[in-house]
């Protein structure tokens, strides 16, 4: 198969979300939120391959909202975080593998095509790196509701995803970094595994459907593509 792949982990149940299923099977306008995802890669003409990790679960919910995907994309089982069900959906490739892969968030529909591209581009020079935006509001420490410091914002960025990478080194991080559970994305398994991680500009649109505030938010931009194209 080498080339490269597109692994899309989708088996969260969406606590903060807070709806009867899963938000990634939410519409957004005429699609659910994981059928945009998923188009944002099949279109993009670098990508080889799609594995999309689902819950055991929502395996109908699944066919039933990405109807153009059902017979194009691969599935994989997802564990009870997301560092399992993205070390599930890596290890799914393993038989023939890819040359590299790209990790997203299902919930992250709005991802430019131009942020894959040059995503791409790194990991097929060998290099790790992640979309991700500066921090652009003040920052606060606290760990009751009085503010115990304020937190210089220079230099922080927020990550994102898709995160690229190598298919044999986040492979192999995810296997050092088994006996953990607590890295929310792959670019701290990588840096756990001692590996230099690049950054790639990406914007503020490119966010994660976490709350129904954000639906809300999603729903006015996709009224504005549909709009301006
Ligand atoms: N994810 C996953 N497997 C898990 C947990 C999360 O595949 N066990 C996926 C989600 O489906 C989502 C992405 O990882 O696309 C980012 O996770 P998040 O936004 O936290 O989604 P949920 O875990 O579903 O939401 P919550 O944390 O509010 O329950
Ligand atoms: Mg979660």
């Amino acid at each position: 198969m080498p080339g490269i792949w597109a692994v899309i982990v989708a088996a969260g149940r969406g606590r903060r979300f807070g709806s009867p299923f899963p938000k990634q099977y939410t519409l957004l306008g005429q699609e659910s939120i994981l059928s945009l995802t998923l188009n944002k890669f099949s279109r993009h003409r670098l990508i080889d391959g799609i594995l999309v990790v689902v819950h055991p679960e929502d395996i109908e919910l699944f066919h039933q909202s990405c109807p153009d995907f059902s017979a194009s994309v691969r599935l994989a089982t997802g564990g009870d975080t997301r560092q399992e069900s993205v070390f599930n959906g890596l290890k799914a490739l393993e038989q023939d593998p890819p040359s590299s892969v790209l990790i997203h968030d299902a919930a992250r529909p709005f991802i430019k095509a131009d942020v894959i591209t040059r995503l791409i581009e790194k990991a097929a020079s060998g290099e790790a790196s992640i979309a991700a935006t500066p921090v652009v509001d003040s920052l606060k420490f606290s760990t009751g509701m009085i503010i115990e410091k304020n937190v210089n914002r220079d230099g922080l960025w927020q990550a994102q995803t898709p995160q690229a990478f190598p298919y044999e080194m986040i492979l192999s991080a995810h296997r050092q970094a088994s006996d953990r559970n607590d890295f929310t994305d792959d670019a701290a398994v990588a840096e756990y595994a001692g590996h230099p991680i690049s950054l790639v500009e990406s914007g503020r649109e490119n966010i994660k459907i976490t709350t129904p505030d954000d639906l809300i938010l999603a729903k006015n931009m996709i009224k504005q593509t549909d709009t301006n194209g």
